[in-house]
């Protein structure tokens, strides 16, 4: 299912950035652009975080990132636009 409109980003791919460690909507937006443009996406993206979080123990609240990915990568949006995004460090 699509979670941000403006990015095309699924449900799924905010999932996976969440299992690589982003526990913040912001840090969510960093790694694969949801919720990073109009931001009516972000209670979703919050949800899935907080459902993450109550469902995988093995996550710290220190936010430490399982599977690090490279700093920076390339998403495709619907409208065919290609953003590069910087991600957290
Ligand atoms: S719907 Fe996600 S930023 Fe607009």
């Amino acid at each position: 299912m699509y979670v941000c409109l403006c990015h095309g980003v699924t449900s799924r791919e905010v999932a996976e950035a969440v299992a690589d460690g982003a526990c913040t909507s912001n840090q969510v937006a960093a790694m694969c652009g949801a919720g990073s443009d109009c931001g009516r996406c972000r209670r979703t993206v919050q949800s899935i975080i907080a459902a993450a979080n109550d469902t995988n123990d093995s996550r710290t609240a220190e936010c430490t990132p399982l599977h690090p990915r490279p700093t920076t990568s390339a998403c495709t949006p619907l409208h065919g636009r290609t953003v590069a995004i910087a991600r957290p460090a």
